[in-house]
C-alpha cells in the first residue's frame, strides 16, 4: 500500500514518512527541496517535483496504486505571510487544488492535510476546542482554514475524505538522530535557543515581555514531532478503518512560557541561553493551548515525548551534530 507523502522531505513530513515506513507503508516521498532537505529523505522513494506544477503531480499518481496522501507541502512563514499574501495564497492554494484533482483524477480518496492552530485566530477560550470558531488573524492562517473548507466541499461532493491536523507548537527531532528542524529563515523559538548557544544565530530575542502571563512572555503548547508523525499515522489507520473526516489538534494542553522553555534549555544543555527581551512580534498572543480530547477519542493517540526536557534534549542533539 502505497502512500503519498508530499512535502516528505520537510521537518514534519519526515518524521512522519519514517513513521509510516516504521509502520510497514510504502512510502513515496514528493518534494521539490525548496526548503526540504534531501538527506530527510533518508533512501526512501523519491520523486523532486513541485505541486504547483500539475503534470508532475499528476504524473506522480500514473503506474502505481497510491492508497492516500499527505499533504505536508505548503508556505509556513506567519511574517512573510503579512509581506507577501499573493505568494500565501497563490502557492498554498493552488498546490492543494492541483494535488486534489490529481487524487480525484486517480481515484485516490484518502487525505490527511496539515493544519494549524493559526486557523483559529485569537483564542476566545483556553484549552482551544475544535468547535471554536475558525478566525485566522494572518493570511497564512486563512490559507489553511480555506483549505480546511475546500476539503469539507471534496467530501460532500467527491466522497474525499480528509483529516485535517491542527498543529500547535511542533518542536523536538528524531530521537534516533536522522531528522531535526531546520527552516530558512529559522523563525521557531527552540531552533533558535539551540542556535544562538551554537554561536550559529545571533542572540536570541524574546518576543515581548508584557503578556498577560506570569513572567510576561508568551505561552504555547509545544509537542514533540514524533508524537505528531504518530498521529498522523494514527489518522491515516482512521481514514483506512472507514472513519468519517474531521478536523483534529495536535497539542498537549500543556502550556510553557517562553522563559521556561529558555531554563529549560540551559539545565538540559548547561550553558545559558544569551536574550533580550524585544517588542512583541506582529500577530503572537498571549496564550495558546489545545484541547486534546478530540485526539485521544478519535485517534487513540497520547503523545509520549512531548515533556519540554525531550524536546529540547532530542533537538539539541541534533542541532550539536548538524548545527
Ligand atoms: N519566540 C521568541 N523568539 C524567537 C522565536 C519565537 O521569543 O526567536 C516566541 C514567539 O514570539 C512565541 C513563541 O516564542 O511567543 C513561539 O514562537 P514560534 O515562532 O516557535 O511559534 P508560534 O507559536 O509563533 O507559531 C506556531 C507555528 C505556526 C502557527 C502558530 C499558530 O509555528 O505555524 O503556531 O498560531 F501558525
Amino acid at each position: 500500500m502505497t502512500i503519498l507523502v508530499a512535502g516528505g522531505a520537510g521537518y514534519i513530513g519526515s518524521h512522519t514518512a519514517k513513521e509510516l515506513a516504521r509502520e510497514g507503508f510504502d512510502v513515496l516521498v514528493f518534494d521539490d527541496l525548496s526548503s526540504g532537505r534531501r538527506e530527510h529523505v533518508r533512501g526512501r522513494p523519491f520523486l523532486q517535483g513541485d505541486l504547483m506544477d500539475r503534470e508532475a503531480v499528476q504524473a506522480a499518481f500514473r503506474g502505481r496504486t497510491i492508497e492516500a496522501v499527505f499533504h505536508f507541502a505548503g508556505l509556513i512563514q506567519v511574517g512573510e505571510s503579512y509581506a507577501d499574501p499573493r505568494k500565501y495564497y497563490t502557492h498554498n492554494l493552488l498546490s492543494t487544488l492541483n494535488l486534489l484533482d490529481a487524487m480525484l483524477e486517480a481515484g485516490v480518496s484518502k487525505l490527511i492535510f496539515s493544519s494549524s492552530a493559526a486557523v483559529y485566530g485569537a483564542p476566545r477560550e483556553t484549552p482551544i476546542p475544535e468547535s471554536h470558531p475558525l478566525d485566522p488573524a494572518n493570511p497564512y492562517g486563512r490559507t489553511k482554514a480555506m483549505i480546511e473548507r475546500i476539503l469539507e466541499d471534496y467530501d460532500r461532493a467527491y466522497g474525499l475524505r480528509s483529516i485535517s491536523l491542527r498543529y500547535f507548537n511542533a518542536a523536538g527531532a528524531d530521537p534516533d538522530g536522522e531528522m531535526g528542524e531546520t527552516h530558512d529563515p529559522e523563525t521557531h523559538l527552540v531552533p533558535n535557543i539551540l542556535k544562538s548557544l551554537l554561536g550559529t544565530a545571533p542572540r536570541l530575542g524574546v518576543f515581548g515581555g508584557d503578556f498577560p502571563t506570569p513572567d510576561g512572555t508568551a505561552i504555547r503548547d509545544y509537542i514533540h514531532v514524533t508524537d505528531l508523525a504518530a498521529a498522523h499515522v494514527l489518522a491515516l489507520k482512521a481514514l483506512l478503518r472507514g472513519g468519517a473526516s474531521a478536523a483534529v489538534n495536535l497539542g498537549t494542553n500543556t502550556g510553557c512560557s517562553v522563559l521556561e522553555v529558555i531554563r529549560r534549555a540551559e539545565a538540559v544543555t548547561g550553558r545559558p541561553v544569551p536574550y533580550d527581551i524585544r517588542p512583541r512580534r506582529k500577530g503572537d498572543v498571549a496564550i495558546l493551548l489545545a484541547s486534546k480530547e478530540k485526539a485521544e477519542e478519535l485517534l487513540g493517540w497520547k503523545p509520549a515525548l512531548s515533556s519540554l526536557e525531550t524536546i529540547i534534549a532530542t533537538a539539541w542533539s541534533w542541532h550539536r551534530r548538524n548545527g
